[in-house]
Protein backbone atom coordinates (compact mmCIF):
# COMPACT_ATOMS: atom_id res chain seq x y z
CA UNK A 1 0.00 0.00 0.00
CA UNK A 2 2.77 2.55 0.30
CA UNK A 3 4.82 1.16 -2.06
CA UNK A 4 2.82 2.54 -4.98
CA UNK A 5 2.60 6.12 -3.05
CA UNK A 6 5.99 6.17 -3.03
CA UNK A 7 7.02 5.42 -6.68
CA UNK A 8 5.64 8.92 -7.62
CA UNK A 9 7.66 10.81 -5.29
CA UNK A 10 10.94 9.20 -6.04
CA UNK A 11 9.54 9.54 -9.75
CA UNK A 12 9.02 13.25 -8.77
CA UNK A 13 12.64 13.65 -7.12
CA UNK A 14 13.86 11.77 -10.14
CA UNK A 15 12.83 14.03 -12.54
CA UNK A 16 14.11 17.19 -10.27
CA UNK A 17 17.46 15.93 -9.91
CA UNK A 18 18.57 16.55 -13.38
CA UNK A 19 18.06 20.44 -13.14
CA UNK A 20 19.75 20.60 -9.02
CA UNK A 21 22.49 18.99 -10.91
CA UNK A 22 22.85 21.25 -13.73
CA UNK A 23 22.92 24.84 -11.86
CA UNK A 24 25.47 23.84 -9.77
CA UNK A 25 27.71 22.02 -12.58
CA UNK A 26 27.43 25.71 -14.14
CA UNK A 27 28.57 27.20 -11.23
CA UNK A 28 31.10 25.08 -10.20
CA UNK A 29 32.39 25.54 -13.92
CA UNK A 30 32.31 29.33 -13.66
CA UNK A 31 33.87 29.14 -10.17
CA UNK A 32 36.53 26.67 -11.22
CA UNK A 33 37.48 29.03 -14.47
CA UNK A 34 37.58 32.16 -11.62
CA UNK A 35 39.66 30.10 -9.26
CA UNK A 36 42.26 28.73 -12.06
CA UNK A 37 42.40 32.72 -13.40
CA UNK A 38 43.27 33.99 -10.01
CA UNK A 39 45.70 31.16 -9.10
CA UNK A 40 47.23 31.79 -12.35
CA UNK A 41 47.29 35.56 -12.10
CA UNK A 42 49.03 35.57 -8.86
CA UNK A 43 51.66 32.64 -10.28
CA UNK A 44 52.17 35.27 -12.39
CA UNK A 45 52.72 38.30 -10.11
CA UNK A 46 54.96 36.29 -8.17
CA UNK A 47 57.19 35.06 -10.34
CA UNK A 48 57.35 38.34 -11.71
CA UNK A 49 58.15 40.20 -7.97
CA UNK A 50 60.54 37.53 -7.36
CA UNK A 51 62.66 38.53 -11.05
CA UNK A 52 62.07 42.02 -9.92
CA UNK A 53 63.28 41.47 -6.20
CA UNK A 54 66.22 39.63 -7.81
CA UNK A 55 66.87 42.71 -9.92
CA UNK A 56 66.67 45.32 -7.44
CA UNK A 57 69.05 43.09 -5.14
CA UNK A 58 71.17 43.33 -7.92
CA UNK A 59 71.15 46.56 -8.09
CA UNK A 60 69.58 46.96 -11.68
CA UNK A 61 66.31 48.89 -10.91
CA UNK A 62 68.11 52.10 -9.22
CA UNK A 63 64.63 53.71 -9.66
CA UNK A 64 63.23 51.40 -6.59
CA UNK A 65 65.38 53.58 -4.26
CA UNK A 66 63.87 56.95 -4.47
CA UNK A 67 67.08 59.32 -4.30
CA UNK A 68 64.99 61.70 -1.46
CA UNK A 69 64.71 58.31 0.87
CA UNK A 70 66.52 58.23 3.98
CA UNK A 71 66.22 53.91 3.65
CA UNK A 72 69.21 54.81 1.25
CA UNK A 73 71.76 55.92 3.87
CA UNK A 74 70.06 53.74 6.64
CA UNK A 75 70.85 50.60 4.88
CA UNK A 76 73.81 48.76 5.21
CA UNK A 77 75.50 47.98 1.85
CA UNK A 78 73.47 44.81 0.12
CA UNK A 79 77.13 43.64 -1.67
CA UNK A 80 80.51 44.05 0.34
CA UNK A 81 82.16 42.79 -2.68
CA UNK A 82 82.42 46.27 -4.47
CA UNK A 83 84.17 47.59 -7.02
CA UNK A 84 85.74 50.27 -5.34
CA UNK A 85 89.74 50.94 -5.04
CA UNK A 86 91.07 51.80 -1.39
CA UNK A 87 90.88 55.45 -2.32
CA UNK A 88 87.10 55.67 -3.49
CA UNK A 89 86.55 53.42 -0.49
CA UNK A 90 88.24 54.89 2.24
CA UNK A 91 86.58 58.66 0.52
CA UNK A 92 83.27 57.11 0.21
CA UNK A 93 83.49 55.76 4.11
CA UNK A 94 84.73 59.48 5.43
CA UNK A 95 81.17 60.97 5.12
CA UNK A 96 80.12 61.20 8.28
CA UNK A 97 76.62 62.80 9.64
CA UNK A 98 77.24 66.01 11.53
CA UNK A 99 73.93 66.08 13.18
CA UNK A 100 74.19 64.40 16.51
CA UNK A 101 70.86 63.03 16.56
CA UNK A 102 69.74 60.36 13.92
CA UNK A 103 66.19 60.79 12.88
CA UNK A 104 65.41 56.94 12.83
CA UNK A 105 66.00 54.77 15.29
CA UNK A 106 69.31 53.41 15.37
CA UNK A 107 70.17 49.98 16.94
CA UNK A 108 73.92 50.39 17.34
CA UNK A 109 75.95 47.42 16.36
CA UNK A 110 79.57 45.84 17.23
CA UNK A 111 81.66 45.33 13.52
CA UNK A 112 83.42 42.19 14.06
CA UNK A 113 86.39 42.35 11.82
CA UNK A 114 88.10 39.56 11.30
CA UNK A 115 91.75 39.94 9.69
CA UNK A 116 93.22 36.49 8.54
CA UNK A 117 95.61 34.96 6.12
CA UNK A 118 92.87 31.99 5.25
CA UNK A 119 90.28 30.03 6.73
CA UNK A 120 88.57 31.04 9.94
CA UNK A 121 88.77 27.62 11.79
CA UNK A 122 87.17 28.70 15.34
CA UNK A 123 83.77 29.78 13.66
CA UNK A 124 81.80 27.46 15.42
CA UNK A 125 82.61 29.29 18.45
CA UNK A 126 81.85 32.78 17.12
CA UNK A 127 78.60 31.05 15.89
CA UNK A 128 77.47 29.91 18.71
CA UNK A 129 78.57 33.40 20.34
CA UNK A 130 76.97 35.45 17.60
CA UNK A 131 73.44 33.41 17.67
CA UNK A 132 70.40 35.33 18.64
CA UNK A 133 71.99 38.80 18.12
CA UNK A 134 71.34 39.01 14.48
CA UNK A 135 70.75 42.51 14.88
CA UNK A 136 73.24 43.81 16.63
CA UNK A 137 76.12 43.12 15.16
CA UNK A 138 78.05 43.10 11.47
CA UNK A 139 80.66 40.52 10.32
CA UNK A 140 83.56 41.57 7.71
CA UNK A 141 87.15 39.40 6.69
CA UNK A 142 89.93 40.32 5.02
CA UNK A 143 92.13 37.56 4.07
CA UNK A 144 94.48 36.88 1.36
CA UNK A 145 92.87 37.80 -2.64
CA UNK A 146 93.85 33.77 -3.08
CA UNK A 147 91.70 32.67 -0.67
CA UNK A 148 88.24 32.18 -1.43
CA UNK A 149 85.96 30.93 1.50
CA UNK A 150 83.37 28.50 1.85
CA UNK A 151 80.98 29.24 4.38
CA UNK A 152 77.49 27.02 4.80
CA UNK A 153 74.78 30.00 3.40
CA UNK A 154 73.46 29.52 6.79
CA UNK A 155 76.13 31.18 8.71
CA UNK A 156 76.88 34.61 9.68
CA UNK A 157 80.56 34.42 7.91
CA UNK A 158 78.73 33.84 4.77
CA UNK A 159 79.47 36.66 2.14
CA UNK A 160 81.12 38.52 4.41
CA UNK A 161 84.42 39.06 2.81
CA UNK A 162 85.37 42.31 1.41
CA UNK A 163 87.86 43.06 -1.65
CA UNK A 164 91.22 42.57 0.21
CA UNK A 165 94.86 42.80 -0.61
CA UNK A 166 98.22 41.01 0.10
CA UNK A 167 99.23 42.53 3.65
CA UNK A 168 102.35 41.88 5.05
CA UNK A 169 103.33 41.88 9.22
CA UNK A 170 105.23 44.81 10.39
CA UNK A 171 104.43 46.86 6.76
CA UNK A 172 102.41 49.08 5.93
CA UNK A 173 100.46 46.46 4.12
CA UNK A 174 99.15 45.44 7.36
CA UNK A 175 97.74 48.67 8.43
CA UNK A 176 96.35 49.05 5.30
CA UNK A 177 94.46 46.42 5.40
CA UNK A 178 93.00 47.08 9.01
CA UNK A 179 92.15 50.39 7.24
CA UNK A 180 90.22 48.71 4.56
CA UNK A 181 88.34 47.08 7.33
CA UNK A 182 87.02 49.63 8.84
CA UNK A 183 86.29 51.54 5.93
CA UNK A 184 83.93 48.73 4.82
CA UNK A 185 82.27 48.79 8.44
CA UNK A 186 81.87 52.21 8.52
CA UNK A 187 79.98 52.16 5.40
CA UNK A 188 76.89 50.95 7.47
CA UNK A 189 75.82 53.28 9.54
CA UNK A 190 74.71 51.09 12.33
CA UNK A 191 78.17 50.01 12.88
CA UNK A 192 79.15 51.94 16.84
CA UNK A 193 82.54 49.52 17.74
CA UNK A 194 84.29 48.10 15.89
CA UNK A 195 87.15 45.17 16.98
CA UNK A 196 89.68 43.91 14.96
CA UNK A 197 90.40 39.94 15.32
CA UNK A 198 92.06 37.18 13.83
CA UNK A 199 91.74 33.92 13.34
CA UNK A 200 93.19 33.22 16.69
CA UNK A 201 90.85 34.85 18.78
CA UNK A 202 88.14 33.28 20.68
CA UNK A 203 84.85 35.41 22.67
CA UNK A 204 85.70 35.07 26.63
CA UNK A 205 81.64 36.30 27.49
CA UNK A 206 78.67 36.30 26.48
CA UNK A 207 77.28 38.60 23.29
CA UNK A 208 75.11 40.67 24.92
CA UNK A 209 77.89 41.68 27.73
CA UNK A 210 80.47 42.03 24.89
CA UNK A 211 77.59 44.72 23.45
CA UNK A 212 76.56 46.78 26.52
CA UNK A 213 80.47 46.52 27.24
CA UNK A 214 81.53 48.01 24.40
CA UNK A 215 78.98 50.46 23.62
CA UNK A 216 78.81 51.90 27.25
CA UNK A 217 82.63 52.72 26.97
CA UNK A 218 83.77 56.01 27.02
CA UNK A 219 86.69 55.35 25.59
CA UNK A 220 88.40 53.69 22.67
CA UNK A 221 90.33 50.08 23.82
CA UNK A 222 93.90 50.40 22.23
CA UNK A 223 96.92 49.64 24.12
CA UNK A 224 99.26 52.34 23.72
CA UNK A 225 102.45 52.92 25.50
CA UNK A 226 105.51 54.98 26.32
CA UNK A 227 108.69 52.24 25.99
CA UNK A 228 111.56 53.70 26.55
CA UNK A 229 113.45 50.54 25.23
CA UNK A 230 114.93 49.31 22.14
CA UNK A 231 111.64 48.07 20.86
CA UNK A 232 110.00 51.16 21.42
CA UNK A 233 111.71 54.60 21.26
CA UNK A 234 114.55 52.94 19.75
CA UNK A 235 112.29 52.42 16.91
CA UNK A 236 111.44 55.99 16.37
CA UNK A 237 112.91 57.68 13.56
CA UNK A 238 113.44 61.87 14.18
CA UNK A 239 112.57 62.01 10.43
CA UNK A 240 109.07 61.59 11.41
CA UNK A 241 109.37 65.20 13.27
CA UNK A 242 107.51 67.58 13.51
CA UNK A 243 104.31 65.39 12.68
CA UNK A 244 105.29 62.93 15.57
CA UNK A 245 108.06 63.75 18.44
CA UNK A 246 109.86 61.26 20.52
CA UNK A 247 107.97 62.30 23.50
CA UNK A 248 104.44 61.38 21.72
CA UNK A 249 105.99 57.91 20.21
CA UNK A 250 104.01 55.12 21.22
CA UNK A 251 103.47 51.06 21.28
CA UNK A 252 100.47 48.89 21.56
CA UNK A 253 99.44 45.71 20.72
CA UNK A 254 97.42 45.73 17.09
CA UNK A 255 94.49 44.31 18.33
CA UNK A 256 92.49 46.96 18.62
CA UNK A 257 88.89 48.22 19.38
CA UNK A 258 87.81 51.37 18.27
CA UNK A 259 84.35 53.37 18.71
CA UNK A 260 83.10 55.60 15.34
CA UNK A 261 85.15 58.69 15.71
CA UNK A 262 88.37 57.00 16.29
CA UNK A 263 88.01 54.43 13.25
CA UNK A 264 87.13 58.07 10.95
CA UNK A 265 90.05 59.39 12.62
CA UNK A 266 91.83 56.15 11.35
CA UNK A 267 91.07 56.10 7.68
CA UNK A 268 91.01 59.91 7.24
CA UNK A 269 94.37 60.60 8.16
CA UNK A 270 96.52 62.14 5.48
CA UNK A 271 98.67 64.09 8.53
CA UNK A 272 100.81 60.99 9.52
CA UNK A 273 100.29 58.06 7.42
CA UNK A 274 103.33 59.48 4.56
CA UNK A 275 105.78 59.65 7.73
CA UNK A 276 104.64 56.28 8.85
CA UNK A 277 105.25 54.96 5.57
CA UNK A 278 108.19 56.23 4.78
CA UNK A 279 110.45 56.37 8.27
CA UNK A 280 108.76 53.24 10.04
CA UNK A 281 110.25 50.46 7.91
CA UNK A 282 111.17 46.82 8.47
CA UNK A 283 112.53 46.85 11.80
CA UNK A 284 110.21 49.44 13.19
CA UNK A 285 107.03 47.54 12.77
CA UNK A 286 104.85 50.44 11.76
CA UNK A 287 101.06 47.79 12.86
CA UNK A 288 102.69 48.45 16.40
CA UNK A 289 103.15 52.14 16.09
CA UNK A 290 101.17 53.86 14.08
CA UNK A 291 97.49 53.60 15.34
CA UNK A 292 98.36 54.07 18.90
CA UNK A 293 100.65 57.03 17.94
CA UNK A 294 98.44 59.08 15.33
CA UNK A 295 95.87 58.22 18.32
CA UNK A 296 97.47 59.42 21.22
CA UNK A 297 98.25 62.27 19.24
CA UNK A 298 94.88 62.69 17.94
CA UNK A 299 92.68 62.13 20.99
CA UNK A 300 94.53 61.34 23.61
CA UNK A 301 91.49 61.42 26.04
CA UNK A 302 89.57 59.18 24.35
CA UNK A 303 91.84 56.33 24.46
CA UNK A 304 92.10 53.80 27.23
CA UNK A 305 95.74 52.74 26.43
CA UNK A 306 94.43 49.25 26.96
CA UNK A 307 93.51 46.28 25.05
CA UNK A 308 90.42 44.31 25.47
CA UNK A 309 91.68 41.05 23.64
CA UNK A 310 93.49 39.30 26.62
CA UNK A 311 97.25 37.26 25.49
CA UNK A 312 99.64 35.64 27.29
CA UNK A 313 103.35 36.95 27.58
CA UNK A 314 103.91 35.26 30.59
CA UNK A 315 106.15 32.73 28.34
CA UNK A 316 108.67 35.30 27.77
CA UNK A 317 110.34 35.90 24.16
CA UNK A 318 109.25 37.63 20.78
CA UNK A 319 105.42 36.09 20.57
CA UNK A 320 102.97 35.40 22.80
CA UNK A 321 101.80 31.90 23.68
CA UNK A 322 99.49 29.61 21.13
CA UNK A 323 97.26 27.29 22.93
CA UNK A 324 96.77 23.95 21.76
CA UNK A 325 93.87 21.26 22.68
CA UNK A 326 95.57 20.28 25.78
CA UNK A 327 96.01 23.95 27.33
CA UNK A 328 92.21 24.00 27.39
CA UNK A 329 90.60 23.06 30.89
CA UNK A 330 88.06 24.46 32.82
CA UNK A 331 90.88 26.17 35.15
CA UNK A 332 92.71 27.58 32.11
CA UNK A 333 89.75 29.30 30.81
CA UNK A 334 88.72 30.44 34.62
CA UNK A 335 92.29 31.81 35.25
CA UNK A 336 92.24 33.98 32.01
CA UNK A 337 88.43 35.11 33.33
CA UNK A 338 89.04 35.73 37.08
CA UNK A 339 91.40 38.32 38.72
CA UNK A 340 90.73 40.98 36.19
CA UNK A 341 90.99 44.60 37.42
CA UNK A 342 91.54 47.89 35.14
CA UNK A 343 89.52 51.24 34.97
CA UNK A 344 86.27 51.26 32.98
CA UNK A 345 84.90 54.32 31.95
CA UNK A 346 86.87 55.68 35.53
CA UNK A 347 85.78 53.02 37.67
CA UNK A 348 87.39 50.22 39.04
CA UNK A 349 86.22 46.98 37.08
CA UNK A 350 86.87 43.04 37.08
CA UNK A 351 85.68 42.95 33.52
CA UNK A 352 88.97 44.02 31.31
CA UNK A 353 89.03 41.25 28.52
CA UNK A 354 86.46 40.63 26.32
CA UNK A 355 88.75 38.53 23.43
CA UNK A 356 91.34 36.27 24.12
CA UNK A 357 94.52 35.07 21.80
CA UNK A 358 96.23 32.94 20.39
CA UNK A 359 94.27 29.69 20.54
CA UNK A 360 94.95 26.91 17.32
CA UNK A 361 92.74 25.07 15.39
CA UNK A 362 93.26 22.13 17.96
CA UNK A 363 91.62 23.88 20.68
CA UNK A 364 88.01 23.83 18.79
CA UNK A 365 86.56 20.76 20.18
CA UNK A 366 87.28 22.00 24.21
CA UNK A 367 86.35 25.52 23.75
CA UNK A 368 82.97 24.74 22.49
CA UNK A 369 82.43 21.58 24.76
CA UNK A 370 83.43 24.28 27.95
CA UNK A 371 82.16 27.33 26.44
CA UNK A 372 78.32 26.71 27.79
CA UNK A 373 79.69 26.48 31.55
CA UNK A 374 82.55 28.64 31.55
CA UNK A 375 82.07 31.62 29.04
CA UNK A 376 78.51 31.43 29.09
CA UNK A 377 77.51 30.81 25.67
CA UNK A 378 76.99 28.13 23.26
C1 LIG B 1 75.55 37.02 29.83
O1 LIG B 1 76.44 36.93 30.91
C2 LIG B 1 76.06 37.69 32.02
C3 LIG B 1 77.19 37.61 33.04
O2 LIG B 1 77.65 36.31 33.17
C4 LIG B 1 74.73 37.21 32.57
O3 LIG B 1 74.34 37.99 33.67
C5 LIG B 1 73.68 37.31 31.46
O4 LIG B 1 72.46 36.74 31.92
C6 LIG B 1 74.15 36.57 30.23
N1 LIG B 1 73.21 36.86 29.16
C7 LIG B 1 72.72 35.92 28.36
C8 LIG B 1 71.76 36.38 27.33
O5 LIG B 1 73.06 34.77 28.44
C1 LIG C 1 95.73 57.45 27.84
O1 LIG C 1 96.96 58.09 27.63
C2 LIG C 1 96.89 59.47 27.28
C3 LIG C 1 98.30 59.95 27.03
O2 LIG C 1 98.82 59.31 25.87
C4 LIG C 1 96.21 60.23 28.41
O3 LIG C 1 96.07 61.58 28.07
C5 LIG C 1 94.84 59.62 28.67
O4 LIG C 1 94.22 60.26 29.76
C6 LIG C 1 94.97 58.14 28.97
N1 LIG C 1 93.64 57.56 29.10
C7 LIG C 1 93.17 57.09 30.26
C8 LIG C 1 91.77 56.53 30.24
O5 LIG C 1 93.80 57.12 31.27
Amino acid sequence: MAIPNQQPLAAKESSQKPQLKVIPLRIFKFLLFVLVLVVGFSLVSLSMSRLFGIEGRLGFLPCLDEPSSLNLWMRPPRNLMHGMTDEELIWRASLVPQVKDYPFKRVPKVAFMFLTKGPLPLYPLWEKFLRGNEKLYSIYIHSLPSYSAEFPKSSPFYGRQIPSQVSAWGEMSMCDAERRLLANALLDISNQRFVLLSETCIPLVNFSLVHRHLLRARHSFVSSFDDHGPYGRGRYNPRMAPEVDISQWRKGSQWFEVDRQAAIAIIKDTTFYPKFKEFCRPNCYVDEHYFPTMLSIEMPQRLANRSVTWVDWSRGGAHPATFGGADITEAFLRGVLEGQSCLYNGQPSALCFLFARKFSPSTLPRLLELAPKVLGFG
